[in-house]
């Protein structure tokens, strides 16, 4: 305590996606906002966002389509009235990027729209061809840019939020010499994803669950942990790194094949390569495992040179600079770990069950994506909820109490080990690919569960951002494990080979809080 040092803010930010950045634009400009991003600007899951943003926008569209979409997708565990929300708001939210002057893509004066898995119609927005995410983020960086009231602390690296007598009052920041009291009248949380669990994923290196992690810590309720997204079509190379092939270029036309040359998506679901997620990935696991491979194809020869490199520029220049000579030579793909459904419970406006705690965007379960998510329906959730979060502060902007008390917590969590946190990471990542994967069942899940646990005991106390990421890693883990174990069915990102079908009885949610453990 005595070497603590305290600053202060109005709204604290965790994360600087798009769900991060979004909030603080929406916020009154009189309100002093901080931003905390543990890596540069450029590190988030939004920078790599590449098929982009769906909202019913074309006249051929509607609300109800995208609803209609959405819980079809879901498999019985999306929240109605939060998809609502969502497929409504979204024509609104759409408008408000336009006005910060993003530049998505059109065709002849209009935005142009391409189609992904389990849409029924084409409505999925995009900017620079597959370059939506980053488009997006170096816009309202610009935009933030011109704002006086809102700071960006790139390189800060939060380790817990700060709760006192069960409200949150700002967050311990890693310093250079000990450790930072940033005290907030709201903390919101917007952290991003959790890919970094797995071996295999499309997630850049930060997506390590921090975000959960804290929060679960902090007594929030967390939900859904079992339910992971594998995208389907991640590059598989020696040497290269599981780089998305976006599910658009399956929109505009590609094909999944197997090593026998064979369109076998026919055989799996009336929609093809275009089925739900959850679907093509499974029944491309069943494919490799028939012909003793780690990898598939997707045929891309459709295309004109001129057309791909037009329309995916990033996707042709990754693919030629591993030598492959798209579109006449497929890819080489395989499914990974994409997308977290699961995450702090909150409600229509973020709202947590910690007071003064907010979260928005792929840290949270909102209950819009259900047990598989739609695609492209996560960007447009962040800006729908980061609406949400900041009406909700506009309105109810409480003073900042002078007479804080500062009660340091108290850790469930004591590390007396030998083994340094950040060198099991690379076996957390093993375990979970290997026993909570695509496929799960309960000897592997077990196994699992004891090794993270035995593992959880021999860690000694973490000293650097590597090791309190792996340790976040460690925890978040365990609870997805454990939701998977419990969950004796399949449903959407979550399959058990040994419970092959869906149960009605489980058409409930697991919730997992630190003090009152596992209910339903
Ligand atoms: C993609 O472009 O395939 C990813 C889109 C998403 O995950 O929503």
């Amino acid at each position: 305590k005595e070497n603590l040092k305290i600053e202060k803010t109005d709204i604290v930010i965790i994360g600087a996606g798009l769900a991060g950045l979004f909030v603080a634009l929406q916020l009154k400009p009189s309100f002093n906002v901080t931003i905390i991003t543990k890596r540069k600007l450029t590190d988030s899951n939004t920078e790599q966002a590449q098929g982009g943003i769906a909202a019913a926008i074309c006249e051929k569209d509607s609300p109800q389509l995208h609803f209609k979409d959405t819980i079809n997708a879901g498999h019985g565990l999306c929240n109605i009235d939060v998809v609502n929300e969502v497929v409504n708001k979204g024509p609104k939210a759409i408008q408000a990027l336009l006005y910060y002057g993003v530049p998505f893509d059109r065709q002849q004066g209009q935005l142009a729209l391409t189609r992904e898995g389990a849409h029924s119609r084409r409505r999925v927005l995009h900017a620079s061809g597959d370059g939506t995410g980053r488009v997006i983020r170096e816009t309202l960086t610009e935009r933030i840019k011109e704002r006086n009231n809102i700071s960006i602390l790139e390189d800060t690296f939060i380790i817990d939020i700060y709760t006192e007598e069960g409200e949150a009052k700002g967050v311990f920041i890693k310093g250079d010499h000990g450790i930072i009291l940033l005290l907030a009248k709201y903390v919101v949380l917007a952290s991003g994803g959790a890919g970094q669990l797995f071996k295999y994923t499309t997630n850049p290196e930060v997506a390590t669950a921090d975000g959960i992690a804290m929060a679960y810590r902090a007594k929030a309720d967390v939900r859904d942990m079992e339910f992971v997204q594998f995208h389907p079509t991640a590059l598989v190379l020696p040497k290269a790194p599981r780089f998305l092939i976006s599910e658009a270029v399956r929109g505009e036309g590609a094909i999944l094949v197997n090593h026998n040359g064979e369109a076998f998506m026919a055989k799996y679901h009336e929609s093809k390569d275009l089925a739900p997620r959850d679907i093509v990935s499974r029944a491309m696991l069943e494919e490799m495992e028939k012909s003793n491979s780690d990898y598939l194809f997707l045929d891309v020869s459709h295309m004109t040179e001129e057309k791909m490199e037009g329309r995916f520029p990033t996707i042709y220049k990754t693919c030629r600079e591993f030598g492959i000579n798209v579109p006449k030579e497929p890819i080489p793909v395989a499914p990974a770990a994409h997308y977290f459904m699961g995450g702090v419970v909150v409600d229509k406006e973020g709202k947590t069950n910690i007071k003064g705690l907010l979260a928005c965007g792929e840290v949270t379960s909102t209950g819009l994506h259900g047990a598989n998510r739609l695609a492209s329906n996560s960007l447009l959730e962040a800006l729908v909820f980061g609406q949400n979060i900041a009406d909700y502060i506009n309105d109810n902007l409480k003073g900042l109490d002078n007479d804080i008390k500062i009660i340091l917590p108290e850790y469930k969590y004591i590390f007396t080990g030998p083994v340094k946190p950040k060198t099991i990471k690379e076996e957390i990542q093993e375990l979970m690919w290997k026993y909570a994967g695509l496929k799960r069942n309960q000897r592997g899940l077990i196994t699992l569960i004891n090794r993270l646990e035995q593992l959880t005991k021999e860690l000694s106390v973490p000293q650097d951002v590597e090791d309190f990421e792996t340790i976040n890693m460690l925890q978040v883990s365990l609870l997805l494990a454990q939701g998977a174990l419990l969950r004796t069915e399949s449903r959407g990102g979550h399959f058990r080979e040994d419970y092959p079908k869906a149960d009605k009885g489980w058409k409930k949610h697991i919730n997992f809080n630190i003090d009152k453990n596992i209910f339903y």
